[in-house]
């Protein structure tokens, strides 16, 4: 009887393959605590293997496993300290650990799962501690995409009850964010039935943060127009230079017009944490919702964002349903009358055994160290002679760099091929960013592993290999 012979037991060769896979991850840890120096490519053979039909025939545990971290190996991995573009992570390795435990017990926090619920609602709690926001509740979710549809769809119900069962019928409705809020946002729109062309960008200051002036003017617009506001979104850091927005004041503007405030810290709300940049977040006890991925700037593996709310009623009002599957016990909420998603993770078990082990000081410590970093890009590059900085300091982790050349005429092709012949080198990989038209390089720093040696060469790689491509423009 195929029952009995439990064809997907590793039997005897389990407790092997768990020691060889604790080998390779100890090895993995060992070379990430300093870069390399070039990177592993994807060799014919692997590409040939990564091309092979599916295996009607299994592999050795210990050679797949080989295998898999091989590709591994050959792969862009954030975890490694000069992984600086986009906004990368750091694969906490006690967050990992985390995660074959999670993974290996496989619940699911659709359903009130005992231990694992209470732990993900101290984790909230320790969480909402840390960033300085009153939540009432919460829930962790795949991304701040999700964290923040999830907020808006809660909007969308307490600017128009009713609608999640009826639709919008005709009511006009608009929804506010700088215009340099993540697409995420936009996203919402879409598929919220906002739609994208009802999101208002409302203008930058020159720090690239939202104008309160300005948005509630466009407010005012709106309402006097008949158009419902659905909510406004702050970005506590925005991905392209970091910027925060005026918290405070913004949060003035939706209360006075009572207008749910949500604020995506998707990557810079950890930075509330931290002493020299808490100032900038002032406000944040004001607001209806904030997002926040610990799988960026709290350092552990994704996926692991959080939708924090004030109100629990108010995410309760936007997703609690009946169905003849998920009865509910007396009068309990379901964890999917709170959130988006049914099977969910215990995502939250990575954040918590990373606070309980390190403790918060270690959190406030290495995202104060990234800050420092930026500046220190800012500083050197600044005093740099074939570089140029943005007017302003860095808001938070982000300082974008431009090399800049005497012979060289045009400075934004040279700056795209300087960034793509790094990427080819492989001491430093960093991304470009546009910023008002023209083309910077953009580190971000959000890696606990990064040092400030690693600050100083990349400035000095970018100069060498700047040096080098400029010939073509
Ligand atoms: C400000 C901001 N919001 C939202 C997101 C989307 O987060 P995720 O990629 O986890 O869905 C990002 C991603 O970089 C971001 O920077």
């Amino acid at each position: 009887m195929t029952g009995d012979r439990r064809p997907l037991s590793l039997g005897d060769q389990r407790e092997a393959a768990l020691e060889h896979a604790a080998r390779i991850v100890a090895r993995a840890w060992r070379e990430f605590d300093e870069a390399r120096d070039v990177e592993t490519l994807p060799s014919a053979a692997m590409v040939d293997l990564l091309e092979e039909p599916l295996p009607e025939h299994g592999t050795d545990v210990i050679a797949g496993l080989d295998l898999a971290a091989d590709v591994l190996d050959a792969s862009l991995a954030q975890s490694r300290p000069r992984y600086l573009a986009y906004i990368g992570s750091s694969g906490l390795e006690v967050g990992a650990l985390a995660d074959l435990l999670a993974h290996s017990y496989d619940i699911n926090l659709a359903l009130d799962a005992r231990g694992a619920t209470l732990l993900e609602k101290q984790t909230i709690a320790w969480l909402a501690d840390f960033l300085g926001f009153p939540a009432g509740a919460g829930s962790f979710t795949s991304g701040g995409t999700i964290s923040n549809i999830t907020a808006l769809a809660a909007a969308r119900e307490r600017a128009l009850p009713g609608s999640r069962s009826a639709g919008m019928g005709g009511h006009r409705v608009s929804l506010f964010c700088s215009a340099e809020a993540h697409y995420s946002v936009m996203r919402a729109a879409e598929l919220l039935g906002i739609g994208k062309d009802n999101v208002r960008p409302v203008p930058i200051d020159d720090r690239r943060r939202m104008r309160p002036d300005r948005l509630a003017d466009l407010i005012e617009a709106d309402v006097a127009a008949g158009v419902t506001p659905i909510a406004v979104v702050a970005t506590a850091g925005t991905t392209l230079t970091g910027a925060v927005d005026p918290i405070a004041e913004i949060a003035i503007a939706c209360r006075q017009r009572a207008v749910w405030l949500h604020v995506d810290g998707a990557y810079g709300l950890p930075a509330a944490a931290a002493a020299s940049t808490a100032p900038l977040f002032t406000g944040l006890d004001q607001v209806d919702s904030v997002s926040v991925d610990a799988h960026k700037w709290m350092f552990v593996p994704k996926a692991c964002s959080a939708l924090l709310v004030r109100n629990k009623a108010d995410l309760a009002t936007a997703f609690s349903h009946n169905e003849a599957y998920i009865p509910h016990e007396d009068d309990e909420l379901n964890a999917v009358d709170v959130t988006l998603e049914y099977s969910r993770p215990l995502r939250a078990l990575k954040l918590w055994l990373a606070l309980r082990v390190h403790g918060a000081p270690a959190f406030r410590d290495a995202i104060e160290g990234n800050v420092q970093q930026a500046r220190l890009m800012y500083d050197l590059a600044r005093d740099h002679p074939r570089f140029e900085v943005r007017l302003h300091e860095p808001q938070l982790s982000i300082t974008p760099i431009r090399h800049v050349l005497p012979g060289c005429t045009d400075h934004d092709a040279h700056n795209e091929a300087l960034c793509r012949a790094m990427q080819h080198d492989g001491r430093v990989y960093i991304s470009p960013a546009i910023i008002d038209g023209h083309t910077w390089l953009r580190p971000c720093f959000t890696n606990f592993r990064t040092t400030q040696e690693d600050v100083r060469v990349t400035l000095a790689v970018a100069d060498e290999i700047g040096q080098a491509v400029c010939g073509g423009h």
